[in-house]
């Protein structure tokens, strides 16, 4: 009873729901939602899961490490968009295949400038200037050394650590 009943019960919504469970899209339509995109096994994937909300083309004009675009496709999972964790590895695995950018080149806190410190650190603008007094004086050798500096919050050095360095 409890069986037949969950079988024709519609798929519950949340988090795993599959794709293939969203408002179907004909061949047709996906052939002209995919316009452009390069091809690959998972390319229809990405188009139905991400034609629900708009045009999947949208992700063409972005080049992205892999952390990026699982940055990317999270945000639009809190926008609503669904999927399962294994199509969400999928996805991020077309997407980082064919809209592939380079890490970005990590910053030198011994010679950032001051907009560099803002925009990448997100420093306010007396705590970068509170850095670029004390290095002045003191370079760093290491991230840790930001640890002791008056004025420089250290959980926004620590937080972009991948990014920074000291040399
Ligand atoms: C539930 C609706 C929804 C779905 C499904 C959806 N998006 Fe979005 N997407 C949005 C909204 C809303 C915005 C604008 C958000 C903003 O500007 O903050 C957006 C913006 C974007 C942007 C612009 C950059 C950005 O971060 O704002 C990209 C790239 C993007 N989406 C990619 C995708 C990809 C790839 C998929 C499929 C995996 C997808 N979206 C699925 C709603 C959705």
């Amino acid at each position: 009873m409890l069986a037949s009943a969950q079988q024709t019960t519609p798929p519950a919504q949340g988090d795993q729901t599959p794709a293939s469970a969203l408002r179907t899209l004909t061949p047709a339509e996906v052939a002209a939602l995919s316009q452009g995109m390069p091809e690959g096994p998972d390319r229809e994937l990405v188009v139905r899961v991400c034609a629900q909300c708009h045009e999947p083309q949208r992700v063409a004009a972005l080049r992205l490490t892999r952390e990026g675009w699982e940055g990317v496709v999270a945000k639009m999972a809190t926008l609503g968009a669904r999927m399962t964790d294994q199509e969400f590895a999928r996805v991020v695995d077309y997407l980082a295949g064919n809209y592939k950018g380079e890490a970005p080149k990590p910053i030198n806190l011994n010679t950032a400038t001051s907009v560099e410190l803002e925009s990448v650190v997100a420093l306010l603008r007396k705590e970068s200037a509170a850095w670029i007094a004390y290095r002045t004086k003191t370079p760093c050798k290491t991230l840790d050394d930001l640890k002791k500096v008056p004025g420089v919050p250290f959980n926004k050095i620590d937080e972009r650590r991948d990014r920074l360095v000291c040399f």
